[in-house]
């Protein structure tokens, strides 16, 4: 089903998630397929629990090659619960980034360049990768979200936060 995305300004988007105790459950599993329609029904990159106004630690993200998006990197579908971020390296990098929180906005971030990311999927199956570039930015962005954090606070130039038909006139970019 899809699901209502709560916008920046809704107190619920600040608050920590709490963590997921039990896995293959009939109620996670409606959870991640309402993500999946909500995510696909907005052409999102990612999507995180709390965003739907559920305060648990899970996040999905993923993008397919889509002729929309001629310049997005591939990242694997994947759902990924109760999370563990270790940055490989303080190697950082700024990139733009959208948030389906924060529509038709666009800022530069910093973000960790690698990173190792564990946890577990939908059925308690554990989900352990070591990445980089988007796909890392993609995940410590989701993240975020599940401790309080939108993009917008972690911008540090503030001159570079506008609005995409200005930003990038004529381009549609992949919000997460
Ligand atoms: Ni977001």
């Amino acid at each position: 089903m899809i699901r209502e995305v709560l916008k920046m300004g809704d107190p619920r988007l600040l608050e920590k998630s709490r963590p997921v105790e039990a896995f293959g459950t009939p109620q996670l599993r409606e959870l991640i397929a309402d993500m999946r329609d909500t995510m696909a029904h907005l052409d999102g990159a990612g999507l995180a629990a709390p965003q739907i106004g559920v305060p648990l630690r899970a996040v999905i993200f993923g993008v397919t090659r889509n002729p929309r998006y001629p310049d997005a990197e591939e990242v694997p579908h994947t759902v990924l619960i109760n999370p563990v971020i270790t940055p490989l390296g303080d190697e950082a990098e700024e990139g733009w980034e959208g948030c389906l929180s924060v529509p038709g906005m666009r800022g530069v971030v910093p973000r960790f360049k690698r990173l190792r990311y564990r946890g577990f999927d939908e059925s308690g199956d554990p989900v352990d990768r070591s990445v980089e570039g988007f796909h890392a930015r993609v995940v410590q962005h989701e993240c975020d979200h599940l401790d309080g954090i939108l993009y917008p606070m972690r911008i540090r130039d503030m001159s570079k936060f506008g609005f995409v038909e200005v930003l990038f006139p004529g381009q549609e970019l992949i919000d997460e």
